[in-house]
């Protein structure tokens, strides 16, 4: 299907730890649409993911480590893009989320607090962290895009979601305040895509993540979005067919955010009656 839709464009890629992240998936769509990929991620999560494979299969993408919640990494990130690339970076992927209360399976109501303030801090204002940091040492090229991920508990409570819900509101704010200053003083856009439950590493860790799975694709008239169908619209939002959205949440869902119940639901409720 690739139709050479980036030919020419220069992106970064946050967050391909292994090949079911999402963004490993967008860096073979966007490359596959004549792309110039940088790979990054945090300097762990490239010590154990699988990165060089990736890199090899976009055409020896550099790989650069940086910690989303570090200046001076992010600072490096561009200019060494920059460099690599003879010029400015016209997308960026932020794929990024992580909660350590999640991982340690603290309920939402016991939170612990140090834990929390680290979910916001990664998974949320990293982004601003990003647009800023490239504002600051003019990193893209005008008209670029930033898209980066979301999930719909910003909008409604999914338990078991727990402070990542919090963290998801933060990031889709910081896209609509920062899309606001970015988009007069340079035309860049900053969207966010709210994606379908999809099996990742980070996605597998929400307790009930199975249960939210099949809830989801049962509600959802298309079914759930895949993380290859997620990278393909992300690529649509790289490219230049998207030009005039910016400061959007955009559900990638298969119409789950705006089904109310679904005829499988209700057949599941009557036969759960039924057997009383
Ligand atoms: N999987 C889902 O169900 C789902 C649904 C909606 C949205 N999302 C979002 O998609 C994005 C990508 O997640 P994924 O599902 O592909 O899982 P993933 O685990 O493959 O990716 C998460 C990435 O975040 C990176 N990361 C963590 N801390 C970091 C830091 N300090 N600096 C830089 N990078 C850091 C990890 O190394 C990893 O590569 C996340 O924002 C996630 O919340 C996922």
């Amino acid at each position: 299907m690739a139709s050479q839709l980036l030919k020419g464009k220069k992106g970064i890629i946050f967050g391909a730890l292994d090949e079911r992240s999402i963004a490993w998936k967008t860096a073979l769509a966007a490359y596959a649409e004549g792309a110039q990929i940088v790979l990054t991620n945090a300097p762990i999560a490239l010590r154990m993911g699988k990165i060089n494979e990736l890199s090899k299969l976009c055409g020896d993408a550099p790989v650069i480590p940086a910690d989303a919640t570090s200046l001076p990494d992010l600072e490096n990130l561009y200019q060494k893009s920059m460099e690599a690339f003879g010029g400015k970076v016209d997308f960026v992927l932020h794929s990024i989320g992580m909660s350590p209360n999640v991982r340690k399976s603290i309920e939402y109501t016991d939170t612990n607090y140090e834990n929390f303030h680290k979910t916001l801090d990664i998974s949320g204002l990293s982004l601003h962290r990003v647009l800023q940091t490239a504002m600051k040492l003019d990193a893209l090229n005008e008209w670029s895009s930033v898209v980066a991920l979301s999930y719909i508990a910003a909008q409604r409570t999914f338990p078991g979601y727990n402070d990542m819900a919090d963290a998801k509101a933060l990031l889709e704010s910081i896209t609509r305040s920062f899309g606001y200053y970015y988009g007069f003083k340079k035309k860049v856009r900053v969207n966010t895509v709210s994606q379908s439950p999809t099996v990742t590493t980070a996605g597998s860790g929400v307790s009930g993540f199975d249960v939210f799975l099949s809830y989801a694709e049962k509600m959802s008239p298309l079914g759930n979005a895949s993380a290859d169908d997620c990278a393909n619209f992300c690529v649509t939002l790289f490219s230049d067919y998207t030009r005039m959205i910016t400061m959007q949440n955009l559900f990638h869902d298969g119409g789950f955010s705006m089904t109310g119940v679904s005829g499988a639901i209700v057949e599941d409720e009557q036969k759960a009656a039924a057997q009383g």
